[in-house]
Order: structure tokens, then C-alpha cells, then sequence
């Protein structure tokens, strides 16, 4: 190697470490600084969550659609200045994002106790792991430490926010790209068990897909379906149905849903019937407390930020 080399190499080195060391995640963040940053979230959540038992999942889906553009840094909050261009809410993909409002709100009882310590992109990755645990799934330890975001971004909103029509390939892209094993991304799936989906996004019997292999397969789901979001219907981007027979819970009747024939998108029905996914979705469907390990490492994987602006993930 020649002298201008190394001293790249010495200066990229030492950069990096400068960097990670400098943004690594840990889970004692906020020991010294707001140490009762945790406690203060919940008992915050416990409040919202009172009055609408619907923000569980609403927070929980907020976290993904953080996560999954430049890394959790909170970008999805934010309004644009001017010369910014467009939020990343005004992406389609972001249609049904509810309850933005709950992190404001949560940020604003942790400033009054440790003022500018805690970020808003932990508050909404602490916010989606209660979620978790208080609708009866597991409480997973997750490394605080994320910085925020100034800069939202709308057009990586469009292009890495999955659309509600991929299936089982495009899924373990996505999540293998968080490094993710497929058991794991299969276990992530698990979190459309809580909440709505709205009719607007529910496709006909058979899914418009590659060959229109996946189908539902229990056609009294399919009347169900038929009967409260008619085709065509005006009312499509307002009326929804629920993810599962138990919205409110997390657990893992996903899973037993889509080897009912239920499954409500493409990515829903496919899980149970692509040879890559079909064993540990099944598995999953017999052994919820196996279902609540892998998406407890997946949720951990799904929740890192970003490195200097850019997600080390893509
Ligand atoms: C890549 C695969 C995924 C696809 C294609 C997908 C698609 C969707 C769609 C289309 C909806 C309905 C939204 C609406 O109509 O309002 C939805 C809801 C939801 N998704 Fe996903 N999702 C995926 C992965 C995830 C992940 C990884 C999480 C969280 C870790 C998640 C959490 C949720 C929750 C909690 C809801 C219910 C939201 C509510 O009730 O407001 N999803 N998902
Ligand atoms: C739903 O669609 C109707 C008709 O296209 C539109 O007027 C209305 O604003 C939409 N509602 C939402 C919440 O986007
Ligand atoms: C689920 O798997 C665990 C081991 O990972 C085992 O201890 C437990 O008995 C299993 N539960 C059921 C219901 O099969």
C-alpha cells in the first residue's frame, strides 16, 4: 500500500471509531442524565393508552415507519422548514400513521424532569416497546442513545417503506437487510397482530401479485371481508377491519390466521405457504412463547438509528 493510502485508511479508521463511539446505543444511556426516563414514558403511555385503546398499535407502526427511513431518528415527526422539501407523512406509504402527537406529549413530560437529555426518537422506540408489552406480548430491553434527525425525508419514506402489496421476497428484503434471520423477520411480521387495516389497502381474493398464487382460503373471511369494505367503496380510506379477531392483544394469532386462510394482505395469506417462511410461521403459531423471543431480537434489530445521518442498514 502506498503512504496516501495508509493515511487514508488511518484517517477513515479513526474516523469510524471517532463515530461509533460517539453514537453507539447502550443500555445505560440515560443513567446519569434522566434515569427515570422509562418510568416516566409508561406512566405517560398509561394515560393515552387509557383513553384510546387503539394507540398501541398506532405507536407500534409508527416505530417501523421511523425505523425504516434513514435509520430511528425521529425524521417522521417533523414538519419541513422551508427549502426541505415534503415530510415524510405526505409519502402514500405513510397513510393511516396515527398518533404523532403521543410522542409530543411524552417528550414534553420527560423535558420537565431531565430537560434536553432524552431524544425523541428513543421516547418513540421506548413508546413502541411499551406498546408491546402492555397489550400482553414481551417487554423487550432495547439500547437508548438515538440522536435526532432536523431533515425529514420524504422521498426515502416512498422508497423504502414497504408497499401493502409485497410478499414473502420482499419482506425478507427488507429485514434481512437489518440483519434479520429469516425466523426473525417472520417474527416481526407478528407485530400486524394488533390494530386495524383500513379497506383501502385489503386487495380482492386473490392478491394482485407475481402469478396470483396466494389466495385466501376460507371463503366465509372472504364474505366477512366483502361485506365490510365493499369494492369501490367511497368510504375505502376511512372504514377499516381488524388485523385479527383479538386487535387489542398482542399474541400470536397472526400466525393462526394465516394457516385459517385469513390472512388479510398478500404478505399475510403468503407466510404460511412460501417454502422459505411456512415452517416457522407455523411453528410460531404453536409455540407463542419461541414467536415472543425471535420478535424480541427482531424488535432490537428493527430499532437501530442511524450513523452520522446515514442507516449503516443501506
Ligand atoms: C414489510 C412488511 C409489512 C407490510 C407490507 C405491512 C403493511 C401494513 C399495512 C398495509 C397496514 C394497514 C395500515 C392501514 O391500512 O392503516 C399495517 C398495519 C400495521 N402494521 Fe404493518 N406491515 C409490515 C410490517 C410491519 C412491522 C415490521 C411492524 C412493526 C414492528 C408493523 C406494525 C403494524 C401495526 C401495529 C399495524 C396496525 C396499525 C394501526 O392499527 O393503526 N408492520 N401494516
Ligand atoms: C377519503 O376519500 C374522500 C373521497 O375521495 C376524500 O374526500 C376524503 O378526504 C378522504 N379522507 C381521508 C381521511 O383521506
Ligand atoms: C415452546 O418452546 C419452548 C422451547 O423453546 C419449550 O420449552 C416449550 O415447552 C414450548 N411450548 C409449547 C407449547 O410447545
Amino acid at each position: 500500500m502506498d503512504s496516501a493510502g495508509a493515511i487514508l485508511v488511518a484517517i477513515l479508521l479513526l474516523a469510524n471509531r471517532i463515530g461509533i463511539k460517539g453514537e453507539e446505543l447502550s443500555y445505560n444511556f440515560y443513567e446519569k442524565s434522566c434515569p427515570q426516563v422509562e418510568d416516566i414514558v409508561r406512566s405517560g403511555l398509561g394515560t393515552i393508552f387509557l383513553t384510546d385503546p387503539t394507540s398501541p398499535a398506532a405507536l407500534l407502526r409508527l416505530m417501523f415507519h421511523d425505523c425504516q427511513v434513514q435509520g430511528c431518528d425521529a425524521s417522521i415527526l417533523l414538519d419541513p422548514l422551508y427549502g426541505q422539501g415534503l415530510s415524510e407523512m405526505a409519502s402514500t406509504k405513510n397513510f393511516g400513521i396515527r398518533k404523532r402527537e403521543s410522542i409530543s406529549i411524552i417528550k414534553s413530560m420527560v423535558e420537565a424532569e431531565c430537560p434536553q437529555q432524552v431524544s425523541c426518537a428513543d421516547i418513540l422506540i421506548l413508546a413502541a416497546r411499551d406498546a408491546v408489552a402492555m397489550s400482553g406480548g414481551p417487554r423487550v430491553t432495547v439500547p437508548l442513545g438515538r440522536r435526532d434527525s432536523s431533515v425529514p425525508r420524504y422521498e426515502l419514506a416512498n422508497a423504502f417503506l414497504p408497499a401493502a402489496t409485497i410478499g414473502v421476497e420482499g419482506m425478507l428484503q427488507t429485514f434481512t437487510k437489518k440483519g434479520m434471520s429469516i425466523e426473525e423477520s417472520v417474527a416481526i411480521m407478528g407485530a400486524d397482530s394488533l390494530g386495524v387495516t383500513l379497506c383501502l389497502n385489503i386487495p380482492n381474493r386473490v392478491y394482485e401479485s407475481e402469478g396470483g398464487e396466494a389466495r385466501r382460503q376460507d371463503p366465509r373471511f372472504e364474505a366477512f371481508l366483502n361485506l365490510n369494505c365493499p369494492q369501490g367503496s367511497l368510504t375505502s380510506n376511512v372504514s377499516f377491519v381488524p388485523n385479527d379477531p383479538t386487535p387489542f392483544v398482542f399474541d400470536n394469532q397472526y400466525y393462526m390466521d394465516s394457516m385459517g386462510g385469513h390472512g388479510l394482505l398478500r404478505i399475510d395469506a403468503e407466510l404460511v405457504l412460501d417454502p422459505r417462511t411456512a415452517k416457522v410461521a407455523k411453528y410460531f403459531a404453536t409455540n407463542q412463547s419461541d414467536f415472543f423471543n425471535a420478535f424480541s431480537k427482531a424488535f432490537v434489530k428493527l430499532s437501530f438509528r442511524c450513523f452520522g445521518g446515514k442507516s449503516r442498514y443501506y
